[in-house]
Formats: C-alpha cells, sequence, structure tokens
C-alpha cells in the first residue's frame, strides 16, 4: 500500500468499528481459563447480540438434531466455543457495515450474496476434504472480500472506475484497483480486521486469498480461495471478478494438492449440483443475520 492511501486511510474518521462487545468476546476467546458462563454473561451485555447470536445457532447453518438451543450457555454447550466466537465475529462484523444500507451501485448489491456463498461453499469443501477448520472457513470464506466496502465506501469514485476498466478489459479486480485507489480490497481488508483486532487467521487469509502460496495459513487461504473462485461461478460476480477458470490450474488447487488434501478425489459434477441451491441458502442466512430479532430469549 502506497504510504499516502495509508495516510488518507488512517485519517478517515468514519471507519467503521465494531461493537464493543464483541471485540471483548473475541479478547476473551484468546484466554486460556475462560469459562462459558464468563463468555455468555459478556454477550448478554449486548442483547440484540445475545438474540442475533441465539438466533443462528438455532437455523439451519448451525443446528444440530431437533433439540431447540434456549440460552446462550447451552448453545456454548452444543456448538462449543469456537463456533459462537465464530457467529458472534460475523454478526458483529454484519452489523458493524450494516449491508442493509446498500449504496445505488449493482457491485453493492452483489457483495453480501457473494461473500455469503464464498463461506457456504468453503464450509461444504472443508467437509468434503476432512479439512475440520471448526467454522473458521465459513468466517474467512464470508470476510474475505471485506476490504471492497471500504474501498466502496471512501474511495468510490476510484473504485468505480477500477470496476468498469475490470469489466472491459477481463482484468482482476485487484489489478485495477491497485491502478486506480493506490491500494486493492486485500490490503484494505488486512487493514481494517488488523484494526479490529480480529483473530490472526482471518488478516492472513484476507492478505492472501488470490496468492495462497503466500499466506500462513496456506491450506485455509487456497480453501477459501477455491470456494471464491466457485462462487463466483454459481452466483453473480463479486465487483466485476468474474474471469473464467479451470479448477485444477489454479494455485489454491495445487496448495490444496501439495498438502495432502484429495483435491482430484471430487466429485466436481456433484459439487455443482449440490451448490445449485446455494442461491436460497444465501438469501436465508442473509435474512437470518440481518432481520430484527426479538429480545424473547432466555437468560443464562
Ligand atoms: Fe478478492
Ligand atoms: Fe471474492
Amino acid at each position: 500500500m502506497k504510504a499516502s492511501v495509508l495516510e488518507r486511510i488512517r485519517n478517515i474518521e468514519d471507519l467503521p468499528t465494531l461493537p464493543s462487545v464483541a471485540i471483548e468476546v473475541l479478547g476473551l476467546a484468546h484466554s486460556p481459563d475462560v469459562s462459558i458462563q464468563r463468555i455468555a454473561e459478556c454477550i448478554h451485555q449486548d442483547p440484540p447480540l445475545a438474540a442475533k447470536v441465539l438466533k443462528l445457532a438455532n437455523s439451519v447453518f448451525y443446528r444440530r438434531g431437533d433439540r431447540k438451543v434456549e440460552t446462550l450457555h447451552h448453545a456454548i454447550i452444543f456448538l462449543g466455543l469456537a463456533e459462537i466466537i465464530n457467529i458472534a465475529t460475523t454478526v458483529s462484523v454484519f452489523s458493524a457495515l450494516a449491508p442493509g444500507k446498500r449504496s445505488e451501485a449493482s457491485i453493492r448489491e452483489s457483495f453480501w450474496d457473494h461473500s455469503v456463498a464464498t463461506g457456504l461453499i468453503a464450509r461444504h469443501l472443508d467437509k468434503k476434504l476432512g479439512m475440520k477448520s471448526l467454522g473458521r472457513e465459513f468466517v474467512a470464506g464470508l470476510l474475505h472480500d471485506i476490504g471492497k466496502i471500504i474501498l466502496d465506501q471512501h474511495f468510490h469514485a476510484e473504485f468505480m472506475e477500477a470496476y468498469r476498466v475490470s469489466i472491459e478489459q477481463d482484468r482482476a479486480m485487484f489489478e485495477t484497483e491497485m491502478e486506480f485507489c493506490g491500494t486493492n480490497h486485500m490490503e484494505l481488508g488486512y487493514f481494517i480486521v488488523q484494526k479490529w483486532n480480529l483473530p490472526e487467521y482471518l488478516a492472513d487469509v484476507i492478505l492472501y486469498h488470490h496468492q495462497p502460496s503466500h499466506a500462513t495459513h496456506q491450506a485455509m487461504a487456497a480453501l477459501v480461495s477455491v470456494a471464491d473462485l466457485l462462487a463466483k461461478a454459481v452466483t453473480l460476480p463479486c465487483g466485476g471478478d468474474r474471469m473464467s477458470f479451470i479448477l485444477s490450474d489454479q494455485e489454491s488447487w495445487h496448495v490444496l494438492k501439495d498438502r495432502g488434501y484429495a483435491v482430484d478425489d471430487l466429485d466436481m459434477e456433484r459439487i455443482t449440483f449440490e451448490m445449485e441451491s446455494i442461491g436460497e441458502q444465501v438469501r436465508s442466512y442473509i435474512s437470518t443475520v440481518m432481520e430484527p430479532t426479538s429480545p424473547e430469549y432466555v437468560h443464562g
């Protein structure tokens, strides 16, 4: 990132911030001996966040079996602390970036669809490949392009130009972003999640999702990269990126293969078929996270 661009970002006063409770929950997650009770109490300090976490825990995306989870305490026991942290992170980021306040640009309209689709596909592939990323692949997929939101909000004219040229010349967005904005969505996404103190794996995947072999968390960056490409293939493209590709030629594919994941055994025809209903799942996830929740959850 150019020094002048960094200076410009640092001086933006209304950069989105995470809710303070979310920051506290994420901080607690790092401490080794934190109790379930303490995490539940912390989330309860922010009733809308608590209600949304509980709602998501009971949604088709997380629910296990028929039993309804009545309290946060139970949700943490059933889903595990890692998944609750994932859910709290995504709910908080959604509220910070207010996807409801869409600008008129179509690029913005498809942004969340693409992000949620990438998260869901990453989760699907994670299971197929037995990677056991504990739901972190979903959060990473969901947030991989958040730098585009910041570009759209704070470098709007330049970003629109980058978008136009990317389509016109069939070039990747990160290239044209660099040309017109002096930075790209990976650098800006990295900047914002570091500022928010989000877990290190997220910053790493966001920075390297277009060059996964450079990442510290290589396998996860590569998984998100494959999911990103598939999301572009099965849903609307995001922010201009709509190039055609052959999966087995991709850097991400080789990274996964080199790390021992049986990508060549994946039945892509079947996966593409399974992904046909992704649009429905995406809409259902977005409405679960976005719709206002009634505060009728039980404390615990
Ligand atoms: Fe990207
Ligand atoms: Fe993407």
